[in-house]
């Protein structure tokens, strides 16, 4: 979920509304906005479906100069109006947004509120009514929130009006981000700078179990103990041009297409003074000393922790292990003594590989978070931070992201292998130029891609892609863009293991997408292609220029074998965009998904 906030002077609505579609790719299945006004006149507007739905039952005239709003990722209660934010106490004089989980919501709701009538099924109406009823008990606003934070568990972004003081707006924050921008005679409050940049570049943080008051030119922020925080603005640095769709049709394709400049980019900035690759020497001095690395990530990023996995234990000889956040945070493996380790995170917000990241500061290791956003929380919480380089990525798919990770993941592999003067050394600067330049050969070759997918993807249920060692690595990657905007079920498979069980689903036409970029096992991918192949299953077949045969669907350009996933990826990303966008789908915001998951 996303939220935002304004007061000042101006209508709040624009603003407000504004900054929802810059957070929609947080869950996008309801919204809503309340608007007061200076003499304590207050609207509600709220919906079920995306923004432009809000947008289209709100009257020109309505107004406020203090205002909140939401867009929601259902966790507690289905998506409906009535679960929709903002959330009012029964007699209106309250009105909240929230982002985050309220896990202690129904002992609460017993304690205090068992005679109480509830709108929603939501945990977060129980904050609103516990302040209602707090305030009713007596206590002024500030302590009822105050004492209503006091009891809360769990994670927690707020924004919160109260009728009686329109010139004033609540804010408070544990653990789910959130940031109060700064104007010349206003405030501004959102989950992510993007969600405000059209209207301030200064913004200050906040930090856990911390608490707000704002007006339009006063800013009290207070810690858990009530003590005041004096905290400078930072600048934002985000054009705001770079969070625009331009010409594309799609985010998506828009991400694709960037990947090349992407990789130059990082070579660019990961270089020093004498154009080599460089990376914190901290860093490496870090890696250096660790007897194992651990990659904790989920999603995509996880999938992108594979090939860092390759990369690292290649080019470094320190093992790897990679991890699920959701996993690893309640299951954790047994550590070895000297470890250190590495956060994926494209938002740098995700709740699950955050908790792991505090736990692991608890126990007091070296942690690296390698991220697209400067000054996110996992990059601010962790000892080190590199960061992607790759812009805005909006579309819920990732694609630019995953690109990013694994070209930085080379970068750091290689500088740490060099600086421990291991003999196997890559040209990774010369190495990512050729992905680069491949990269953008097959980015201009979408037609192929678009006949493939319509020709293949248009009506089946089911998918796989299948592939070895890096291939593997690929393929799960693969199977998970496709699954996640075309809908249709795909797994990404070990090629070999297909024929221990998982040949059972080959039926008569079940497309099968071979990925072959690794020579060592090409020959034992064709022959599980093969076995495909006599039961039915649809082939098609990516290789590597080299290892081609005649009749392969899709040849990717040579580059180095540790680096082939990159390439690989390109006709996966465009196979998945194509099928999804001939099936009639919302390619940017899959159903059911959200970008940027604060929630464990
Ligand atoms: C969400 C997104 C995925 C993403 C994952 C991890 O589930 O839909 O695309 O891979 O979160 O996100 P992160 O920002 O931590 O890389």
């Amino acid at each position: 979920c996303g939220i935002v906030g304004y007061i000042g002077h101006e209508n709040a609505k624009e603003i407000l509304l504004q900054g929802l579609e810059k957070l929609e790719y947080r869950g996008y299945d309801s919204s809503g906005i309340y608007l007061l006004n200076e003499t304590g006149q207050g609207e509600l507007f709220k919906e079920k479906g995306r923004i432009a739905t809000l947008q289209s039952l709100i009257p020109t005239a309505a107004s406020g100069t203090n205002g909140i709003g939401h867009t929601r990722w259902a966790t507690h209660g289905k998506p409906s109006r009535e679960n929709a934010h903002p959330h009012q106490s029964t007699n209106k004089r309250f009105t909240i947004v929230h982002n985050g989980v309220i896990e202690n919501f129904s002992q609460l709701k017993q304690m205090y509120l068992s005679d109480g009538t509830f709108a929603s099924t939501t945990d977060t109406e129980v904050i609103v009514q516990l302040l209602a009823k707090f305030v009713a008990d007596g206590q002024d606003t500030k302590t009822a929130f105050k004492r209503v934070l006091s009891i809360l568990k769990g994670s927690y972004a707020l924004a919160m009006i109260d009728t009686a003081t329109p010139e004033l707006l609540y804010v408070a924050k544990n653990k789910s981000p959130l940031l109060i921008g700064v104007g010349k005679d206003f405030h501004v409050v959102a989950s992510d700078a993007m969600a405000m940049i059209h209207v301030t570049d200064q913004f200050v943080e906040l930090m856990d179990q911390e608490m707000v008051i704002l007006q339009a030119e006063e800013m009290l922020i207070e810690n858990q103990t009530g003590e005041v925080v004096e905290r400078a603005a930072y600048t934002a640095l985000l054009d705001a041009t770079d969070i625009e769709k331009g010409t594309y049709p799609h985010y998506m394709l828009k991400e694709i297409d960037e990947q090349p400049a992407v990789l130059r980019k990082i070579v660019q900035h990961y270089q020093d003074a004498h154009g080599n690759l460089a990376v914190d020497q901290e860093i490496v001095a870090q890696m250096l000393q660790a007897d194992r690395i651990y990659i904790v990530a989920c999603g995509t990023s996880s999938h992108a922790g594979w090939v860092g996995k390759q990369l690292l234990e290649t080019l470094t000889h320190i093992p790897v292990e990679v991890h699920l956040s959701s996993e690893f945070g309640y299951n954790p493996p047994l550590l070895t003594e000297k470890p250190f380790f590495i956060f994926l995170s494209q938002s740098g917000e995700t709740a699950d590989s955050r908790q792991v990241l505090v736990q692991v500061k608890e126990w007091g290791y070296p942690t690296l978070t390698i991220t697209n956003v400067q000054g996110s929380t996992l990059s601010r919480e962790a000892d080190y931070t590199m960061l992607l380089h790759a812009g805005p990525e909006i579309a819920v798919a990732s694609t630019k992201a995953y690109t990013a990770q694994i070209a930085v993941l080379a970068v750091l592999a290689e500088v740490v292998g060099k600086s421990k003067g291991l003999p196997l050394t890559v040209d990774m600067q010369h190495e990512l130029g050729i992905v680069a330049n491949g990269m953008e050969m097959m980015i201009d070759d979408k037609e192929k891609i678009e006949q493939l997918a319509s020709e293949f993807l248009a009506v089946s249920r089911n998918a796989f892609y299948i592939g070895r060692g890096l291939d593997y690595y690929a393929s799960m990657e693969a199977a998970l863009k496709l699954k996640e905007i075309s809908y249709i079920q795909t797994e990404g498979f070990a090629a070999g293991e297909l024929k221990h069980g998982t040949i059972a689903l080959i039926e008569e036409g079940t497309p099968v997408i071979g990925m072959i970029t690794q020579e060592n096992v090409a020959g034992h991918t064709r022959g599980n292609i093969q076995e495909v192949a006599s039961r039915g299953g649809h082939v098609m077949v990516i290789a590597m220029d080299g290892l081609n045969e005649a009749g392969d669907d899709f040849i990717l350009p040579k580059t180095h074998p540790l680096l082939t996933t990159l390439n690989a990826m390109i006709p996966a990303q465009l196979l998945s965009y194509y099928a999804s966008l001939h099936r009639g789908n919302d390619v940017d915001k899959p159903r059911n998904l959200a970008k940027s998951v604060t929630v464990e």
